[in-house]
């Protein structure tokens, strides 16, 4: 066993096969060395009254390097994943320029090589995700990029898509889509209902996102291809997810925190911070989302971390970009929503948030299972704990959380990254 260092002390080990109390030893080598009772170490951190789980693992991070680098770095952003108890996040390739060469996973991966939690990157589907010609999928694929997409725009373009969906499936990587019609969606700055009618703003239709999701589904039953489903936000959307998933598709999707809670009402004030892609939409929407949730039709909650500068999300609700913060919140506002439907199922929660997202990008490290010899990625949670959201406090270099000012249950106490304990009592260690 490798000299020890750390041990969590006096938790209760939540992992995919269950739960149990146990301490968990932590080696020098950065592996878990053992877990039980009664376990000693040169320093003890406090897990009583916590969950020691597998740390969390996002599918859907705007890191914003290189190119936007007054909206975060990866340095901050992956500050706020490890003080929201992320071990690992996958990058978004919409930086500028787009992920969407080997030089560029390079680049942002080196950029991550020092961050506070593991930066994987995800590659662009087409060149500059321009949508109209393939990216260079297969040397990315080599460099051990495991999931590709054009996030911030869907892929419009049938034809091309079905390519995409061949190619990857040669290469044994992953598509992931951000359903949008950009003709049906064209001019639309939230959704398209009650709400943007009575305040005059151009809405979206859910069947902008909808009709993506179906044309996707059949190319997938034609191609063969897996395909992940990013932030899904309709009723319609995650219907179809559910019986293209009896019909044994190789579908996976997403939920964001922020579909499972907030509706299109809050855009009355006309505040951007409620503007995002794809928008709020109705209680509905918002039921069946928490619904996929619940039946597991959605595998992963993932953030769309989404920073923008004050300036930019100071302009009018039209003129201002979409996107919200989400790295810091994610765990608080999972448990304080899903707590509505009854007790929390903390292994369900936690393959949401870790080990199912970790599958569906490759993570191998990040396994469900704490045992030993498995890398120590972890996070501690007090599942008790209330807190109240302040913006001024976000470790991003960027403002934009709708959940300024409220209360969430659930908080991080400790996350450790490869044995190193990178947040300890909330605070980032470095
Ligand atoms: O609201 C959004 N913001 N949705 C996206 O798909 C992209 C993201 C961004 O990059 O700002």
């Amino acid at each position: 066993m490798p000299d020890p260092t750390v041990v969590l002390k006096g938790g209760r080990v939540v992992d995919a096969t269950g739960e149990r109390a146990a301490d968990v030893l932590i080696g020098a080598d950065g592996t878990i060395a053992a877990i039980g009772a009664d376990l000693i170490a040169p320093r003890v951190l406090d897990a009583g009254g916590c969950i020691v789980a597998p740390g969390l693992v996002d599918l859907h991070s705007h890191l914003r390097e290189p190119g936007q680098e007054d909206a975060e770095t990866v340095e901050s952003g992956s500050r706020c994943a490890a003080l929201g108890g992320y071990t690992a996040v996958v990058a978004m390739p919409n930086t500028t320029p787009a992920i969407d060469s080997a030089a560029m996973v390079h680049e942002v991966r080196s950029l991550g090589a020092t961050a506070l939690c593991h930066v994987a990157v995800s590659g662009a589907i087409t060149v500059g995700r321009a949508g109209e010609q393939l990216a260079p999928m297969a040397e990315m694929a080599a460099l051990g990029v495991r999931i590709f997409t054009d996030d911030g725009t869907g892929v419009q373009d049938n034809r091309l898509m079905r390519r995409a969906m061949e190619y990857a499936s040669g290469l044994g990587v992953r598509l992931a889509q951000h359903c949008e019609d950009s003709a049906l969606a064209a001019g639309g700055h939230m959704h398209e209902g009650e709400w943007s009618s009575r305040l005059g703003i151009p809405g979206q239709p859910a069947e902008a996102e909808e009709v993506m999701v179906q044309r996707d589904i059949s190319l997938a039953r034609l191609t063969g291809a897996s395909i992940h489903f990013q932030h899904l936000s309709t009723a319609g959307s995650v219907a179809m997810v559910r019986a293209a998933k009896a019909e044994g598709l190789d579908v996976t999707a997403e939920a964001t925190p922020h579909h499972l809670a907030l509706t299109h009402a809050l855009c009355a004030g006309f505040d951007p911070v409620f503007k995002v892609n794809p928008p709020l939409r109705t209680d509905a929407d918002v039921a069946a989302v928490v619904a996929g949730v619940l039946d597991g039709t959605i595998d992963a909650i993932a953030t769309d971390h989404a920073p923008h500068v004050q300036e930019a999300k100071e302009r009018p609700f039209d003129q201002a970009p979409p996107g919200m913060l989400g790295l810091e919140t994610a765990l608080g506002v999972a448990v304080t929503e899903l707590s509505k439907q009854g007790d929390i199922d903390w292994v369900q929660l936690l393959a949401l948030l870790s080990w199912q997202p970790a599958a569906i990008a490759g993570l191998a490290e990040h396994t469900g299972t704490l045992v030993e010899g498995r890398a120590a990625h972890l996070c501690v949670i007090d599942p008790t704990s209330v807190w109240a959201v302040d913006a001024a406090q976000s470790a991003s270099l960027s403002r934009n959380t709708p959940w300024a000012g409220r209360r969430l249950t659930g908080r991080v106490r400790h996350t450790v990254l490869a044995g190193e304990p990178v947040v300890v009592d909330g605070e980032a260690t470095r």
